[in-house]
């Protein structure tokens, strides 16, 4: 008789990890030898069904997919949650694994900043990254588009997916790989919700059990919005208005609740038909966000 083959566990398939940029470089510099396409989601892990979403497309469209789990210090700012970001890269590992991931890259601090975090080189898109977020967020899209384009560059993907949960940073992410040319397709994947309609993140395990017991109203507000927007209103000060009092009737402090053109996040004009309704608010110490897009149809012509 001779031996039996090793089995991989049921629903286990061969995920490698990396830890260092060359280790990166190599496996998919590998693949691509083969002629596989290569589908790329960046993370900063503590994974939960959003994540996984971004996964489970990135398998559908690439023979194979790269996940990369990474707390990037400089797009948090003074006084924000870089320490205590929970890390789990143990369980995200087998998840990750689990759902046929082909290759985990979770590089430390000096992979990715060799200079250290002081560094002044950084890549910055101006206009978008100064509102909504980025004015009460002062350098985070700067730290965010300077550790993607970091990713982009050595992974060297052929898709790389984002989540429109974080709807602003998707638009600050294709803004930079069209002005830098980045040969890469940018895709945007829906929110992924919980079942009372709060969007899954990280930072909701922040919430108290009370807390989070409210937090589904951010979603409310942002639908009373878009409803009124659906039933023709144009008010938008007025909605935005409606919106920032609905959430602190509930507790929240919102920082903005804003009506805004789709496709580039400036105010809308009245023949706009793409909007988009976004919001921050703190709940307790959680900084949540959210954000809905209503398609209305164009205006009568005459
Ligand atoms: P992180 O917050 O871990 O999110 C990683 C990706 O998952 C982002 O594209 C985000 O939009 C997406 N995502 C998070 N929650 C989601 C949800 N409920 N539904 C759908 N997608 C969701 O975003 C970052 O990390 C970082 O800024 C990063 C891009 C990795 C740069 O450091």
């Amino acid at each position: 008789m001779g031996s039996l083959p090793i089995q991989q566990p049921a629903g286990m398939n061969r995920m490698r990890t990396v830890y260092d940029l060359p280790g990166l470089r190599e496996s998919i510099g590998a693949w691509r030898r083969e002629g596989r396409s290569i589908a790329f989601v960046p993370t900063m892990g503590n994974l939960h069904g959003g994540h996984l979403s971004l996964l489970d497309r990135a398998r559908q469209i690439a023979d194979r997919t790269v996940v990369s789990i990474f707390v990037n210090p400089i797009q948090f700012g003074l006084g924000e949650d870089y320490a205590r970001y929970p890390s789990t890269l143990k369980e995200d590992s087998r998840l990750l694994s689990g759902r046929g991931l082909d290759l985990l890259f979770a590089p430390d601090l000096a992979q990715l900043y060799p200079g250290g975090v002081d560094t002044d080189t950084r890549v910055t898109v101006p206009d978008l990254s100064s509102i909504l977020c980025g004015k009460f967020r002062p350098g985070h899209f700067s730290g965010v588009a300077t550790v993607v384009t970091k990713l982009l560059i050595n992974a060297q993907p052929d898709v790389v997916l984002f989540g429109e949960k974080d709807y602003q940073q998707y638009l600050v992410i294709r803004r930079l790989v069209a002005d830098l040319c980045i040969p890469v397709e940018v895709i945007a994947m829906p929110i992924v919700r919980e079942p009372d309609g709060l969007a899954m993140s990280s930072r909701n395990a922040y919430l108290s059990a009370a807390e989070r017991q409210r937090a589904p109203m951010i979603y409310q507000a942002l639908q009373n919005a878009a409803d009124r927007l659906r039933h023709g209103e144009r008010d938008y000060a007025s909605i935005e208005r409606a919106g920032v009092a609905a959430l602190e009737k509930t507790g929240f402090r919102p920082e903005y609740f804003s009506v805004r053109r789709s496709e580039d996040l400036g105010e809308p004009r009245p023949a706009d038909t793409k909007l988009s309704i976004l919001t921050a608010a703190w709940l307790g110490v959680a900084r949540l966000i959210d954000n809905v897009k209503v398609y209305l149809d164009p205006l009568p012509k005459g």
